[in-house]
């Protein structure tokens, strides 16, 4: 019988990486009982990238190719095979600005997870604390929910309210989000991990 091992997380991210820090923090620490196999970026001088590498980490940035706002079909077969070699379980879209289409998402079937800055099905897409802001809804919060081939609609996993208050900005909103999102997100993570709706294949 082969040892059991620990999920393995391919993190990918394009911006400032405190989600993948918390991740990666909580997986050091015991608190969530999984390890960072990978961390992937399409950005090269990305914080995530910073932030793996001091925890010791393998790290890669993969040229996303020609478009904006998704991967062309050769960046998308290289970022399938980085996480294939890393040997990952699940997929973590850390703040990774670019839609995932159907090679990708086949790859890796029910094994995809984002975490988005307002409460789903409200706010999808680009800026949401500001979206949220702007149309004076009262309380927002973050999503971890599945991907899927559309733009923050997959299945909802978990979600945290967040209070907006008199006098915030969209900066305000958002780090108050932010700071949710930290806890929310490994959180989730470890309870998929108990539940069994995520298991380390076999070594
Ligand atoms: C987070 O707010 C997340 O909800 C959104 O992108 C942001 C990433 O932030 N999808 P960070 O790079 O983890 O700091």
């Amino acid at each position: 019988m082969s040892a059991e091992r620990k999920v393995r997380l391919g993190v990918i991210g394009s911006g400032k990486g405190s989600n993948f820090v918390a991740i990666a923090q909580a997986c050091r620490e015991g608190n969530l009982s999984a390890e960072v196999a990978v961390v992937l970026s399409d950005v090269a001088e990305a914080g995530i990238l910073k932030h793996a590498a001091g925890f010791g980490l393998a790290a890669r940035f993969i040229d996303p190719g020609k478009f904006r706002t998704k991967l062309d079909e050769s960046a998308e077969a290289a970022y399938v095979a980085a996480l294939r070699e890393a040997r990952v379980d699940l997929v973590v879209l850390a703040g990774f600005m670019r839609i995932l289409k159907g090679t990708f998402l086949a790859a890796f079937p029910g094994r995809v997870i984002n975490i988005h800055p307002a409460l789903l099905p409200s706010f999808p897409g680009l800026a949401s604390w500001k979206q949220a802001l702007d149309h004076g809804v009262k309380m927002t919060g973050c999503t971890v929910h599945w991907v899927d081939q559309g733009i923050d609609t997959g299945r909802i996993i978990a979600q945290q309210a967040v209070p907006i208050v008199e006098g915030d900005t969209a900066e305000t909103v958002h780090e108050r989000i932010q700071q949710v999102e930290r806890v929310l997100y490994p959180q989730t993570i470890g309870e998929l991990i108990r539940k069994g709706a995520v298991k380390a294949s076999a070594a």
